[in-house]
């Protein structure tokens, strides 16, 4: 049978640091706020300068992942490109990042599942792979949120949480017997609580999208969040379908290595760990340096976590969770060979 197999793994982040002390520059804010609430310490946001977008940021880590995987660009015959925050209306992110390898027919399929993106994305390699259909992929989660943030007080909230970033998968398709490569996927969606977390415009429900007369300070430009209650959310949510992703998987949650959860704040992952009844060095964390990377934030931590040699080896079993925008959550397991 047809497994999915990380070969290789890339990130890329903007070099230009934000620290929590730079926001106070422009909103009223603090750094002891900012790290008691969410952990974080800084973020990576790109400037005028870098005339990055969400495909570019991609197009760097999916470079790193295909030296890692020994692949070139002509290799892929899938590419998938997960990100909330795509460089123009369209076409997608994964059209300009497979202009940006030189690539002219290889298929590329957006997805737009924000925090979950990941999840959903290596789902999709996985079908795509045990189909027949594709048998080397490129998954790649990318955001550039810093340019869609509301820099003034009133944003503070969502703006303190989230960072520029990319990380990208090289997935192969490898027929053995053995229970290796993603071996389980529980995936959700509820639209009812789509209003907790948006960005409203540029809006096609509306006759016109950009509408007459409004001020480009119009708050249904920023993102809106929910805090709170998406915290709640989280909080209820990620253990349960933690398990359900277990009982897909035939494992206990003993049997896991390596709990990788989305990075949108600390508190949620460690209230998470404390609801399982985890051991702290279980969860991986590395939001006190990037922020809120949404599509990115899972394949980023997984890419830290292989370079640090803190997983992936033969039999290592890693778990990934999230929960965000749509709402969407979900959680995978995968096994390295
Ligand atoms: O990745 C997508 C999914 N998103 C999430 O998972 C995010 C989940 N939510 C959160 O991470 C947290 O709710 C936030 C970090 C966004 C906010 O933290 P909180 O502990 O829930 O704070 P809060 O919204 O309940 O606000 C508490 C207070 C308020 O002031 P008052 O009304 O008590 O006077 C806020 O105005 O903190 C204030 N506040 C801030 N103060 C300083 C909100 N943001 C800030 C800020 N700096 N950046």
């Amino acid at each position: 049978m047809k497994k999915s197999i990380i070969r290789g793994s890339g990130f890329f982040v903007p070099p230009h640091i934000v620290t929590n002390e730079d926001l106070t520059q422009f909103m009223d804010t603090s750094d002891e706020w900012i790290r008691q609430r969410t952990g974080i310490h800084q973020r990576h946001w790109v400037t005028e300068e870098d005339m990055y977008g969400a495909s570019d940021l991609g197009t760097h880590a999916a470079r790193m992942a295909l030296d890692k995987a020994g692949w070139g660009p002509e290799d892929l015959d899938f590419i998938i490109f997960a990100t909330l925050s795509p460089d123009i209306m369209f076409p997608g992110g994964g059209c300009l990042l497979a202009r940006n390898l030189e690539l002219n027919a290889t298929p590329a399929l957006d997805i737009r599942q924000q925090c979950t993106g990941f999840l959903y994305g290596f789902a999709t390699a996985d079908s795509y792979i045990k189909s027949g259909l594709a048998s080397k992929i490129l998954l790649v989660g990318a955001e550039v949120h810093s340019t869609g943030l509301d820099k003034s007080t009133r944003g503070r909230d969502v703006t303190v949480i989230f960072g520029d970033g990319a990380a990208a998968l090289c997935i192969e398709a490898v027929d053995t017997d053995e229970n290796v490569g993603l071996i389980a996927s529980a995936l959700h969606a509820d639209g009812h609580f789509a209003e907790a977390l948006k960005t409203e415009l540029p809006a096609s429900n509306l006759i016109k999208r950009l509408p007459d007369g409004i001020s480009t300070d119009d708050p249904r430009y920023f993102p809106f969040m929910d805090g709170p209650g998406i915290f709640k959310k989280a909080v209820r949510m990620l253990p349960k379908v933690t398990k359900e992703a277990l009982e897909k998987a035939g494992l206990a949650l003993s049997d896991v290595d390596l709990i990788i959860p989305h990075q949108a704040n600390k508190r949620i992952n460690q209230a998470y760990g404390q609801f399982l009844k985890l051991p702290e060095d279980k969860i991986f964390h590395n939001i006190e340096k990037y922020g809120n990377t949404t599509a990115a934030s899972i394949p980023l931590a997984l890419h830290e976590a292989i370079e640090t040699g803190r997983i992936g080896k033969s039999g290592d079993v890693v778990l990934f969770t999230g929960l965000g925008a749509g709402l969407t959550w979900g959680a995978s397991i995968y096994i390295f060979p």
